[in-house]
């Protein structure tokens, strides 16, 4: 093509643009000139063909033709580059997306795993899948213990089951470390409970243990669980240590925090006693010790366990466990 004939297609190509009366014949001659396939890349192609002397020339022709035909096209609403146009307000607000919060059993979780982390504690992890000795055995609990049976407990066999607590962990972690050992387990755990407005299959608990080559006495689990009740909930809030019985601790006791709702007056929430039970402690039984391998005239310790669904109730004002599990974001939202 020499620049003349060029010139004239140039011209040709700019009148067609111009005079192109719908969207459809416009994309057609884009597709014509400036398309993958079209005249001027044909053009650019072919441009080692022109004589050397003319083709500096001539590669100006071709881009002064593709910038004219381009910007012909884009006054006639053909997208830049090719694309096909859009039919948009492009100065309209985004579309918005809401943000989710963080579920409140987690918040519990990594808040109490921040708690003790102030007090030099670790999170400690063990599988839901759980062998009898962990869960049961090593934890001191005999064969005959109501939790044993199959109308308690998910069990695989004769060996295997869904943990029905966090405390197993205890028992992992005493058998892969040397004391001193500080440690909060937050997990998954399993029973075969009908669900109703506090109890569910499946619920949450965090396991605490502490034991040390220095005597560790109630005490110390005391002001521990004390100092994490106010942490967690806030200043008002008073302990109360009940004697009770665990097969794995010895003292064993019960975990009161005064009650959120009446601080302690009495109401309906908490049957009108003024406390809610929340977890369950006690200093780590001898034979637990000689389960894992430590020897219990030289190790001492405390364990607790408690229900992070318990904690999320009580600190959140949720009157029903199921609004838990149920996704539902109008609930979710007001956790915000
Ligand atoms: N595992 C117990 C339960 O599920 C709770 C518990 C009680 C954990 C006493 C402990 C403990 O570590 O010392 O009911």
């Amino acid at each position: 093509m020499t620049l003349a004939e060029l010139e004239n297609e140039k011209a040709e190509s700019l009148k067609a643009i111009a005079a192109a009366a719908d969207a459809a014949a416009v994309e057609a001659l884009r597709v014509k000139y400036v398309g993958r396939n079209g005249s001027i890349p044909a053009l650019i192609k072919a441009m080692k063909d022109v004589p050397k002397e003319e083709r500096p020339a001539f590669g100006k022709a071709v881009q002064a033709w593709r910038a004219e035909v381009e910007g012909a096209l884009a006054a006639k609403g053909a997208g830049a580059g090719g694309e096909k146009s859009v039919d948009a307000d492009l100065t309209l607000p985004g579309r918005w997306r809401s943000l989710g919060v963080k579920h409140p059993l987690s918040r519990v979780i990594e808040e109490t795993a921040a708690i003790f982390g102030h007090l030099g504690f670790t999170v400690a992890d063990g599988p839901e899948l759980e062998n009898k000795f962990n869960n049961f055995t090593a934890l001191n609990t005999p064969p005959h213990h109501p939790s044993m049976d199959r109308s308690d407990t998910f069990w695989f066999g004769d060996d295997c089951l869904l943990r029905t607590q966090t405390s197993p962990v205890q028992i992992r972690t005493m058998m892969a470390n040397k004391p001193p050992v500080r440690v909060i387990c937050p997990g998954r755990t399993y029973r075969r409970d009908t669900t109703d407005a506090t109890h569910s299959a499946n619920f949450h608990q965090i396991e605490g243990l502490y034991v040390d080559t220095k005597p560790v006495s109630l005490a110390d689990l005391k002001s521990v669980l004390a100092y994490f009740a106010k942490e967690m909930m806030g200043d008002g809030v008073t302990v109360r240590f009940r004697p009770h019985f665990f097969p794995f601790t010895e003292p064993s006791v019960e975990v009161d925090f005064t009650c959120h709702v009446c601080k302690g007056r009495g109401c309906n929430v908490c049957k009108q006693s003024g406390w809610i039970e929340v977890a369950g402690a006690g200093m780590v039984d001898p034979r637990v010790f000689k389960f894992v391998g430590y020897d219990p005239e030289e190790v001492s310790g405390y364990a607790f366990g408690f229900g992070v669904e318990r904690i999320a109730m009580i600190k959140y004002g949720i009157p029903d466990i199921r609004w838990l599990y149920e996704n539902d974001v109008r609930f979710l939202s007001q956790l915000a």
